[in-house]
């Protein structure tokens, strides 16, 4: 009978997680971890997620759907996971109806919505990042070009599925990236206007932080691997693999950092009058003269998440609730002194084309271990239903016994075309020698 004394006194949160992804699945399963938790909606969520939270159909996009749905249903906090919702207000119009809600309001996800927005602001405030020109005319970037630095980077100013950045190693290259992006608007409004930059060179790290506005928590760092190929081969993708930490991110590089990126950023979103709460994520490169901004985005990474939040020992709920108070200062951010590392599994294909329906096995033995990303129920089985299906994930005290343990996890799910990378975090352990 205890049970019904202790449940009778103890807090019940209701939570909505809006996305559908892999990123999702790892945020609803470490949510789950808080006793206090009770029930969890996705919005939409998938097939896979709906292990662990009840799925709703309304999607990411579809604000006034999301609004309508906490109106109904009163929940206790919201947590807005992908990029598109957060840049359309998502937050902005939740707060509005009295929800209290992880991730930052729209004037300040501009800085992943806006690269010109981002890049002005790092110039404004001396942050290091590629040095770079702005055109919002076609003609413009062309001429330009013919006198510019060769290799190149091209960006659609807004969102793009992560597909609007366009390296291009020769000047013929760069030209035919504007006219993809601003000419055939292969990424629609978002490419009105471009940045072209300096390219750069170096290891890349990616550093999630948790920041009220006030304090910044940088989480663990972690090395994406975007290549869809061995040997980081092939086409960029949305991301095969993971490994937390980046021994390329040294306690002084960590504190250079913190110095020159981190706090001046927090500062100079507030000096704008644009306070970010939630998860500002650095998108770092390790260059000659130190570490610059290749990006940041206003939300967790994907799938770098896969590989953070399983090293966090502080509770998830807690953290983020104190992002939104105010009290991150007075609150334990702790990661767990270990590796981790996440094994993308895709449909045979991805990022092209692929089929998808197939279906979907994941032995029961390493459920807790397997982040859903694109699968969906058919008939009362779980298909695939995506390029990345699932991302396998492992924890270990050394890296190679991290990906090890991930390894062991791919082994155990199956379907008809599944397609991995067998080198996630090699690039990583030749760092360590
Ligand atoms: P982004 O979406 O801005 O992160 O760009 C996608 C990827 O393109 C990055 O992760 C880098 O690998 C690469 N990239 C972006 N900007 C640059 C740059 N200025 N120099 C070299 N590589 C870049
Ligand atoms: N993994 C890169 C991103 O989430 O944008």
């Amino acid at each position: 009978m205890e049970g019904i004394a202790v449940s009778a006194i103890k807090r019940q949160m209701r939570v909505v997680v809006v996305g559908s992804g892999g990123r999702e699945h790892t945020i609803i399963k470490k949510i789950r971890e808080n006793p206090e938790v009770t029930e969890v909606f996705a919005l939409p969520g998938n097939g896979g997620i709906a292990m662990d939270a009840i799925c709703v159909d309304i999607g990411a996009k579809d604000i006034e759907g999301i609004v309508n749905f906490a109106v109904e249903n009163r929940p206790d906090y919201v947590i807005v996971a992908p990029d598109d919702p957060l840049v359309l207000g998502c937050v902005d119009a939740l707060e509005k109806k009295g929800f209290r809600c992880f991730g930052p309001r729209a004037n300040a996800a501009i800085i992943e919505g806006s690269k010109v927005f981002s890049k002005n602001l790092m110039k404004k405030y001396g942050i290091p990042t590629a040095a770079y020109e702005t055109f919002d005319d076609a003609d413009k970037a062309l001429e330009y070009l013919k006198t510019a630095p060769i290799p190149t980077v091209v960006k659609a100013d807004g969102l793009a599925l992560g597909k609007g950045v366009i390296i291009a190693m020769t000047r013929e290259e760069a030209y035919a990236a504007v006219k993809e992006i601003m000419l055939d608007k292969a990424f629609g409004a978002s490419g009105n206007q471009i940045v072209i930059e300096e390219f750069m060179e170096g290891p890349e790290i990616t550093v999630l932080s948790f920041t009220d506005g006030k304090t910044v928590v940088p989480m663990v760092s972690s090395m994406d691997h975007k290549r869809a190929g061995d040997n980081d081969t092939g086409l960029n993708t949305g991301g095969m693999g993971t490994i937390a930490p980046n021994p390329y991110y040294t306690k002084e590089i960590a504190e250079e950092c913190m110095e020159k990126i981190f706090r001046p950023t927090i500062d100079a979103l507030n000096k704008e009058s644009r306070t970010f709460k939630g998860c500002l994520y650095f998108g770092l490169m390790l260059t000659k003269d130190g570490p610059k901004v290749v990006e940041y985005n206003s939300r967790f990474g994907d799938p770098e998440t896969q590989v953070v939040l399983p090293l966090l020992e502080s509770d998830l709920l807690t953290i983020m609730q104190a992002t939104t108070d105010g009290t991150l200062a007075e609150t334990e951010v702790k990661f767990r002194d270990a590796n981790a590392c996440c094994v993308i599994m895709a449909s045979e294909g991805y990022p092209v084309s692929y089929e998808k329906g197939f279906p979907l096995l994941i032995e029961d033995e390493v459920k807790d271990r397997v982040f859903v990303a694109g699968a969906k129920i058919q008939d009362g089985v779980l298909v695939t239903n995506g390029g990345r299906v699932v991302g396998c994930s492992g924890v270990g005290e050394t890296l190679p016994e991290a990906i090890r343990n991930a390894y062991a996890v791919v082994d155990k799910v199956h379907f008809k075309n599944e397609y991995y990378r067998h080198d996630i975090g090699a690039r990583a352990l030749k760092a360590y020698k």
